[in-house]
């Protein structure tokens, strides 16, 4: 019987990382309910002590699930572990994620520490976080760049306090496959008490070598992998889960292991996570991509057509491709919409957010005949992110006609009040863009501005993100609508209504 592989997904935590990636806590637990239907073992929800809004998304993800294990991460410190273990009390199953620099280049410039001291605080760390949970995972930052001799010393005396999962990072993405396995073999041959834990990988993709350095971490021995839907993480992104789970489940003749993941919820889960952080996935990426499962070229279709294994070493429909269901119509009433919401990972606790997502729907739905998992997906970000918005688009009429300006006139609610403004450009968008710009005061740039639809047909909504940057913050903003400059307008107002609430929170490694 082959080994176990588990999966911890880190989306909610190291993605979150990504600069304009942040997501609220109802967002939090729609990505959470997915990875527990994909039957994820571990889920990172965030970093507890960053802010009073980190706790509380930790804290509700916990709540919500039931079948994997929630994770903290916290620094080696008392303050952080304590918050971590009170976000995590009531979790069905909990683990505090503990960490510190090793490498002499992160001791010397970023801690100020000796190497003892770094010993010390590992175990002091670990001791402390084991009063909250049996379950506990220490990493050495910065392991990829770390002297072998010390991490040695530094997991053994953290699996001696208890940690039970040992997770190597390769921080920065410097690693080599080969090099990066051969680390792993080293480690758990060399620590005498490596038999108490679970060796891990998170690997970042700086040379785009995240999955392979993870790949080559199982082969030789680990069986934890830290991975992201759409390898979403800090600059150019960390392990790709579903890369992961499918390389590991399609050569099962290279791998003596496999993961409990249930791959049909891997595209839903790329989308729900592409649509609520605004990071588009390229249609050649493996997977997800909308090319990964299309051929072109005549010679290819003929092939897959007379024996699809010629060309195809997966099957689509393995990874949720094709299994659009349509959930719900014109006719579907609000009870059902409530129950396959809450299948959705969204729940009503205030009825008037119920009432007003149910007219979007009926809207949308008499619109658009068939509606998706994917629409609802959108009709539920916009409501949510609607709930604590002081700028509100109230109406737009823009008129375009060959060869002359476009026009645009807008209305927003600004704290409760209603401005209006006129613009003519060269564009609709960019009428509709200069109108919302006269009436809103924020000093900003747009630096990313794509439209995509968010299911098939020209009727379907079409999705547009915006990203914009104030003072050094970079924040994300979506909209949806079957009309693209209705949805254009609803992401730049979501962007800057992002910059206008956006709180300081503390980033785990600075
Ligand atoms: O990349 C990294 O080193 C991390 C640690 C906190 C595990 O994300
Ligand atoms: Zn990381």
């Amino acid at each position: 019987m082959s080994d176990k592989l588990i999966i911890f997904d880190t989306t909610l935590r190291d993605g979150e990382q990504s600069p304009g990636a942040s997501m609220t806590k109802d967002e939090k637990i729609r990505i959470a309910k997915i990875l527990e239907k994909m039957r994820v073992d571990v889920i990172e929800a965030g970093f507890a002590i960053a802010s009073l809004g980190d706790f509380d998304a930790v804290q509700a993800v916990a709540n919500s699930i039931q079948d994997s294990t929630v994770c903290s991460l916290a620094r080696a410190l008392d303050k952080d572990i304590n918050r971590a273990g009170e976000a995590l009390k009531k979790a069905n199953s909990s683990r505090i994620h503990t960490f510190i620099a090793t490498s002499n280049l992160h001791m010397k410039m970023k801690l100020n520490m000796t190497p003892d001291q770094v010993v010390e605080q590992t175990i002091h760390a670990v001791k402390c976080a084991r009063n909250w949970t049996d379950n506990v995972e220490f990493s050495p930052e910065d392991a990829g760049r770390s002297n072998e001799d010390f991490l040695c010393r530094v997991i053994e005396s953290a699996i001696n306090s208890g940690a039970t999962t040992i997770n190597i990072p390769d921080t920065v993405g410097y690693n080599i496959p080969h090099q990066f396995g051969a680390m792993i073999k080293s480690l758990i041959e060399r620590v005498p008490n490596s038999d108490k834990a679970i060796f891990s990988a998170h690997c970042h993709n700086d040379l785009g070598l995240a999955v392979s350095n993870s790949l080559s971490a199982v082969y030789n021995g680990a069986r934890q992998v830290e991975c992201t839907i759409n390898g979403l993480g800090e600059r150019a992104g960390n392990t790709s889960l579903e890369e992961v789970v499918m390389a590991v489940r399609t050569r099962q003749d290279v791998f003596d292991c496999d993961t409990n993941i249930d791959t049909t919820h891997i595209l839903s889960a790329s989308r729900l996570v592409s649509s609520v952080t605004g990071f588009i996935v390229q249609p050649n990426k493996a997977i997800v991509g909308a090319n990964a499962f299309a051929h072109e070229a005549g010679i290819h279709q003929d092939g897959v057509l007379k024996h699809r294994e010629t060309y195809e070493i997966m099957r689509a429909e393995d990874v949720g491709w094709g299994a659009n269901s349509l959930v719900m119509g014109k006719h579907s009433g609000r009870n059902a919409f409530k129950v396959r919401m809450r299948e959705l990972g969204v729940e009503f606790d205030n009825v008037d957010v119920l009432n007003a997502t149910f007219k979007k729907f009926k809207e949308l739905a008499d619109k658009k005949h068939e509606i998706f998992d994917e629409d609802l997906q959108a009709l539920v970000s916009e409501t949510q992110s609607e709930e604590h918005e002081s700028i509100k688009l109230l109406s737009l009429k823009v008129s375009s006609e060959m060869g002359k300006k476009h026009s645009a006139y807008i209305m927003l609610g600004i704290n409760g009040e209603k401005v209006s403004a006129t613009a003519d450009t060269s564009g609709a968008v960019d009428a509709t863009f200069s109108a919302i710009n006269s009436l809103v005061d924020v000093n900003m740039n747009l630096q990313l501005y794509s439209v995509s639809n968010v299911t098939r047909g020209t009727d379907a909504l079409g999705e547009v993100n915006v990203r914009l940057e104030s003072n050094g913050r970079i924040v994300n903003g979506q909209g949806a609508d079957t009309d693209i400059i209705i949805a254009s307008a609803k992401a730049y107002i979501h962007g800057l209504n992002k910059i206008l609430s956006a709180t300081d929170r503390a980033h785990p490694q600075v």
